[in-house]
């Protein structure tokens, strides 16, 4: 039997690893003519440890029964239909790129962008590759208490040394040297108690070479309804070390680094100030206090003042959401295929036979790298359990000679797995002399000449 995976990041490798397990053959599709998905364009450039996950892939990938299909985009030059006509199991895994929006006035001048972009551009993803950040102010903002906030403002306090170490992309390389932004502000719309962050991603946050990190001791000092809950059984480990690790940053003396990490609690955006000529000039914000709800929850709840803050830059990282792509059926209110564990339900909650989601478009935008391998054991066994039922439909088209030739006349430039070994090979060949682990391609039509 022959499965489709659409989308070749870390879920859509874990499921294409575990469907061969099975005994399928696998053809792995990704929009890029390059595979990873946010290993190779999320994970920040200077965790590059994190990063040799990849290696685990591309062991899959070795599979006699493994194929890749890179630059063939799903709903633009393949449609759904397309690949039901030719496998027996069609896997969604095409995670959730698109960005949420604050929703309030001056979101969309200039200087105020989603971190979505931000790390895209400095990851080289092509779609992100000719934005332009103007890193000419002395304050950025960073919106959002989760470890994507922290990433976007430890690569804006790297120092060029640093960096030079890194497969960050040559243009944001560029920008990031002429970089006068000096102090960046972590904002979150409630407490030290309810901060997203994990904890490494924090203590990290304190030994950055040329930043302090600076947390206002009135900001640590928690609200009786945080401070009861942290002692309940309700709290988790990460979220009582996460409020030690911020009173000791509050207790630090600043040390006198040129730059500044300012983690700032109890705060929502209210509005993006304009300069006067379309341009970020100011945050403001309202103070917020922590308030129980009546589920157990702790909510923002706001006081009534408000401040600005004075900034040029102001990067939102408040979650990626899942876009809908043609005839999948999608839930708009979560931003994710309708799903249940892992099975697509059509709009009457029936399963779609044959078809499968996995990873962030299954569950949403959380969870680390690894979370994406269980995730894809569940959906592989809902996919088992349905071909060993005998409930898996029959295709229609189901020679696997044919695909390679079908998808030939669909897209001019297919990059197969031999294509991207090639594109690999040259980045990685053009990092060595500078110490790199690679000196990424950011634009498809290179990756193509080089693929060949
Ligand atoms: C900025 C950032 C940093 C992160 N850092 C870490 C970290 O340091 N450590 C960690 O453990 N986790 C980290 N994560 C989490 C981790 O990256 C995710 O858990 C994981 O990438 C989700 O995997 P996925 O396969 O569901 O989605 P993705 O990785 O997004 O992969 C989806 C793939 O689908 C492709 N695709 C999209 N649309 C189509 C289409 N229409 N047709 C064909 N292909 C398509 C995309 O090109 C992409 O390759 C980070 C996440 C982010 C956002
Ligand atoms: N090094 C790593 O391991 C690493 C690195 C990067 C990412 N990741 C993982 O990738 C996943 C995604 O990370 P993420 O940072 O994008 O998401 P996240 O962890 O869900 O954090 C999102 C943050 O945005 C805030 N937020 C949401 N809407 C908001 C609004 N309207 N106004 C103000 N704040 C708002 C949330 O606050 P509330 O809590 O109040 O809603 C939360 O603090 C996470 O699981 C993360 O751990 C891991």
């Amino acid at each position: 039997m022959r499965a489709a995976v659409v989308g070749a990041g870390p879920s859509g490798f874990y499921a294409s690893d575990q469907l061969l397990d099975a005994g399928f053959e696998v053809d792995l599709f990704d929009a890029l003519p390059t595979p990873y998905g946010l290993v190779r364009a999320g994970v920040a450039p200077d965790h590059p440890k994190i990063k040799s996950v990849t290696r685990v892939y591309a062991k899959t990938a070795q599979h006699p029964a493994f194929r890749f299909f890179g630059g063939v985009q799903l709903g633009a030059d393949i449609a759904r239909d397309d690949l039901l006509a030719r496998y027996d199991a069609v896997v969604y895994a095409f995670g959730t790129a698109s960005d949420n929006r604050l929703g309030i006035p001056g979101e969309d001048l200039l200087g105020s962008h989603a971190a979505t972009e931000f790390v895209g551009w400095y990851n080289g993803h092509p779609a992100h590759a000719d934005h332009a950040f103007d890193l000419s102010s002395e304050r950025a903002v960073v919106i959002g208490n989760g470890n994507v906030a922290i990433d976007v403002a430890r690569m804006l306090t790297l120092t060029a040394d640093e960096l030079a170490a890194t497969d960050t992309a040559d243009h944001a390389l560029a920008a990031f040297a002429g970089s006068r932004t000096r102090e960046v502000v972590v904002l979150g719309r409630r407490g030290p108690a309810q901060a997203a962050f994990t904890n490494p991603e924090l203590i990290e946050l304190g030994e950055l070479a040329r930043a302090d990190v600076t947390v206002d001791s009135e900001d640590v000092r928690l609200d009786a309804a945080s401070a009861a809950w942290l002692e309940s059984d309700a709290a988790d480990r990460t979220a009582r070390r996460n409020v030690e690790i911020l009173k000791d940053y509050a207790a630090r003396p600043p040390s006198g680094r040129s730059h500044r990490v300012v983690l700032r609690f109890l705060r929502s955006p209210l509005e993006v100030l304009d300069d006067g000529n379309g341009r970020v000039a100011g945050l403001r914000v309202a103070i917020n206090r922590i308030e129980a709800t009546a589920t157990g929850g702790l909510q923002a709840v706001a006081t009534g003042e408000e401040e600005v803050i004075d900034c040029g830059l102001v990067l939102r990282s408040i979650g990626y959401r899942g876009a809908p792509l043609a005839g999948i059926p999608f839930d708009d209110r979560s931003g994710l295929i309708r799903n249940d564990e892992g099975r697509v339900l059509d709009a009457s909650g029936a399963p779609c036979p044959g078809e499968y989601t996995v990873g962030w478009i299954k569950r949403g935008p959380s969870g680390v790298i690894g979370t994406n391998k269980k995730c894809a054991g569940g959906t592989v066994a809902r996919i088992v359990e349905d071909r060993d039922a005998g409930r898996l439909p029959v295709p229609a088209s189901p020679g696997s000679e044919d695909v390679e030739m079908w998808l030939r006349t669909r897209v001019a430039r297919l990059v197969t797995w031999d294509g991207w070994t090639v594109i690999d090979a040259h980045e990685t060949a053009a990092g060595e002399p500078h110490g790199r682990p690679r000196v990424k391609l950011v634009r498809i039509p290179d990756m193509h000449a080089v693929a060949g």
